[in-house]
């Protein structure tokens, strides 16, 4: 594990994700998240885009694809209601010597390396939490933290996105904080041909017809303002292919995919998806 001591003070850093996500489709929004991280003089610091959507639409993806885009680390922390400040910044634990030791979560092993961090789902986490992130987000870049006594500056090539569910707030977050996650960047439904690029790159072994299914279930439920997003259509594919392999292997006569792809929908999303495959 790798370690850096500042100011005295020993911290074990967090490991970088390495995930095998590509951004398809929608290239508007990669380019708003690059343009935010930006810095094109001395002066300038980046902007701390805030990606918001509804579960399932790509948010994590497309913040990740744009760190690797930049060909940073990229470290992604998980907020949830239970996060605390100390979660978020540095966290001590007894080692097997019974002494102290300071693990760095993944914003400051970010803040450190240079790095790209990603809080996802941020509006789980409470505003204690928040509050300990607020000199990192504006034109200080620091954090303190209490529990090891630092206060630790953010190398020039650190950039924090935020992502967060627009259906799920746990907590209020308070105006200030929303005012340094800007700016705001939406992810709505992809059109059905970024959606069919998004299932192929997802699901390269899905037979084509089965996909065409699944795309023309999703741009109808789209347009009835439903809110199932490529993350629903990505499972019901997966489990309908998964059952067409175990008729296969069990030697039982194969479906058509409608046929798998309605008992997919309604295990996955229940009877009221049925209507749009249907249709
Ligand atoms: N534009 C896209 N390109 C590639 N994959 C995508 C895209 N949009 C969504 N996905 C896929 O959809 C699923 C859900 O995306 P995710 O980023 O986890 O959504 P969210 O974070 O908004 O809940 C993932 O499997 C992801 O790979
Ligand atoms: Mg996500």
């Amino acid at each position: 594990m790798k370690t850096v001591t500042i100011d005295g003070v020993t911290l074990h850093l967090s490991h970088p994700q390495e995930l095998p996500l590509n951004w398809v489709g929608q290239q508007e929004l990669m380019d708003q998240m690059l343009a935010a991280w930006l810095v094109v003089d001395d002066e300038d610091l980046p902007l701390n885009p805030r990606l918001i959507g509804k579960p399932g639409v790509g948010k994590t993806t497309l913040a990740y694809a744009a760190g690797r885009r930049l060909g940073r680390e990229v470290y992604i922390f998980q907020a949830t209601v239970d996060t605390r400040p100390e979660d978020l910044l540095i966290t001590p634990v007894i080692s097997d010597q019974g002494r102290i030791q300071y693990m760095a979560g993944p914003v400051v092993t970010a803040m450190i390396r240079g790095g790209v961090a990603i809080l996802d789902e941020g509006n789980r986490m409470s505003e204690k939490s928040w509050a300990s992130l607020a000199p990192l987000l504006d034109n200080r870049r620091y954090v303190e933290s209490l529990v090891a006594g630092l206060k630790i500056k953010a190398h020039p090539d650190f950039r924090l996105v935020a992502t967060m569910n627009d259906d799920a707030s746990t907590f209020e977050i308070p105006e200030y904080i929303h005012s340094r996650l800007q700016p705001q960047i939406l992810i709505d439904f992809p059109e059905a041909d970024e959606e069919r690029q998004i299932l192929k790159q997802n699901l390269p072994f899905a037979d084509e017809a089965l996909l065409e299914y699944v795309v023309a279930f999703l741009q109808l439920a789209h347009r009835r303002g439903e809110r199932y997003t490529v993350r629903d259509g990505i499972n019901m594919a997966r489990y309908a292919i998964k059952m067409l392999a175990a008729d296969q292997t069990r030697g039982a006569t194969p479906k058509g995919p409608l046929e798998y792809l309605v008992r997919a929908a309604l295990q996955i999303l229940g009877q009221d998806a049925l209507v749009y495959l249907r249709e």
